[in-house]
């Protein structure tokens, strides 16, 4: 399933399965009169007593789901939303469509869905609630080419307006963009690092966005690197035989109103170098590249959705191996602007190389300066897998990304710049270390370090990098790559263009 169309009642009905949104609780399943219709030979009831929906396990959990098989060999599949106050939850409903992808995997065709008119008042976030829940659902990274469209047919009583169909067909739209544009970041992040290699992946990102209205993006080699002085994003990738990269990407629409720099660190491999890592927690490492993944996703979605702010968004690509070149423990480098970096342990490589791409994101001069990393283990530890942390130095942008964030089903948790541990990144050859003394703190000191490079201008830092991946698949999050991060920033960006007066 990569699609999703509005159509009539007639041609949903007609498809090879049907779902039917319905709400349950300890009394049983409620559904909208304008959901008891005939599907093939079966009659859909208004209620279904408990002790059914309970022999069937559909239930009050959003996504639980009962399948009823027609004579003619079509299926019924009737999808819970929860209790009564879900009709109006956007992730009851990414819950309800992210059922639906394995069943037209299933099938092999389309799948449709009825969405009763009575049930929401805003009918725009709830189909696209839907279909982001259906398209982040159907991703596999063995079997990209899904067939199948999700058939999306508003139905109540009095019959739904041309306004309804049309606020369906607005939220179904955005959705398409966003759900393409994040699978194709889980998808980058989820192949193999022998393939998304630094030089493959900036050609990947050009690909995409260099077709997109009103962008442009420049790729620098080695050479470029060098010269424009980026010493930090150079001594990680010393220790690897694939060149490094800094892809600069820009949208630039003319009607843009404010100017967001995005910043995503794309370290292909993180063997952790002369500090290597164990076996076990390089596994996952080919994932250490998300963030860079999930900045470009962010601007092809705010390119294809037209949204009125210029974004640039830069992704620092390297390997982080141990090749006779390799940076040492103990080296000392120059960052772009100039502060000495004393890298004391070369696993410690995220935060060098956003020291380079931070400070050009401040020589564009933007309004905001948001990146996005899967820096430290301490996140995870923190905050599990299901909750991004987020650092700022503004409570507004804070704020807006932690909204923005529980719109899109990202969940954010703002953790503390605590200044006094400021202290703990002093080095005695260098402006600073790469890693703070006494090892507590590891989140909120990685944290002060970029903060560091983006002075005093309005910066937020999510660290990703517990919810970046996901052992398993849960609803919409499937297994491996997440993508977390990228729909919450589209859905700042847009915010941020509707608040900004040009
Ligand atoms: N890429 C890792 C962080 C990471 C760990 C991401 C687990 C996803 C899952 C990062 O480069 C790293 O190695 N960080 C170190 C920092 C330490 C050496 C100060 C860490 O967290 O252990
Ligand atoms: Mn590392
Ligand atoms: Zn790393």
């Amino acid at each position: 399933m990569n699609n999703a169309r509005v159509v009539p009642l007639a041609e949903a009905l007609s498809a090879p399965v049907v779902a039917l949104p319905l709400t349950v609780d300890e009394e049983g399943a409620r559904l909208e009169a304008s959901l008891a219709q005939r599907v093939g030979d079966v009659d859909i009831p208004r209620t279904l007593d408990a002790e059914w929906c309970r022999r069937r396990g559909l239930s009050s959990v959003a996504g639980s789901s009962v399948v009823l098989s027609t004579v003619s060999g079509a299926l019924v599949v009737l999808v819970s939303l929860g209790s009564a106050e879900s009709v109006a939850s956007p992730e009851a409903w990414r819950q309800v469509g992210a059922q639906l992808a394995p069943r037209a995997r299933a099938v092999g065709s389309d799948v449709a869905i009825l969405v009763p008119t009575e049930y929401s008042v805003d009918l725009e976030l709830t189909g696209e609630a839907l279909v982001t829940g259906a398209l982040l659902a159907a991703y596999d990274y063995k079997t990209p080419d899904a067939s199948g469209e999700l058939l999306v047919a508003p139905v109540g009583s009095p019959l739904p307006s041309v306004a309804d169909h049309d606020a369906v067909s607005r939220g179904l739209q955005r959705a398409v963009v966003v759900a393409d544009a994040t699978n194709w970041a889980k998808r980058l992040i989820d192949t193999p690092a022998g393939h998304a290699t630094p030089k493959e992946l900036a050609k990947k990102f050009a690909h995409r966005l260099g077709s997109d209205p009103d962008t442009g993006v420049e790729i620098w080699t080695e050479s470029t690197i060098r010269e424009e002085g980026l010493g930090g994003l150079l001594a990680v990738g010393a220790g690897s035989a694939e060149p490094t990269r800094l892809v600069y990407a820009r949208y630039r629409p003319s009607d843009a109103r404010a100017h967001v720099v995005l910043v995503g660190k794309g370290v292909t491999f993180d063997s952790g170098g002369l500090s290597l890592k164990p076996a076990e927690s390089m596994m996952a490492m080919k994932t250490d590249m998300s963030g860079a993944a999930i900045v470009m996703a962010a601007l092809s979605m705010v390119a294809r959705l037209r949204v009125p702010l210029r974004v640039t968004a830069i992704a620092a690509l390297t390997e982080n191996l141990t090749g006779d070149r390799a940076t040492k423990p103990g080296d000392v480098v120059t960052a772009r602007n100039g502060t000495t970096i004393e890298i004391l342990n070369t696993d410690a490589e995220g935060r060098v190389i956003l020291a380079d791409a931070l400070s050009l994101a401040v020589e564009a001069n933007p309004d905001v300066i948001i990146d996005v990393a899967t820096l430290t283990g301490a996140q995870r530890v923190a905050l599990g897998d299901e909750v991004g942390g987020l650092f700022s130095s503004s409570d507004e942008v804070a704020r807006q990304l932690e909204e923005a964030g529980r719109d899109a089903g990202e969940s954010l948790w703002r953790l503390p710049l605590v200044e006094s541990y400021a202290r703990l990144l002093e080095s005695d050859v260098a402006d600073l270390r790469n890693i703070a003394k006494g090892g507590g703190a590891g989140s909120i000191t990685a944290a002060l370090f970029l903060q560091r490079f983006v002075g005093t201008r309005p910066w937020a830092h999510l660290d990703i990098a517990g919810p970046g991946r996901s052992d398993q698949t849960r609803g919409y999050v499937t297994k491996g790559a997440t993508a977390f991060g990228a729909r919450t920033l589209a859905r700042y960006l847009e915010s941020l263009a509707r608040q900004s007066v040009s």
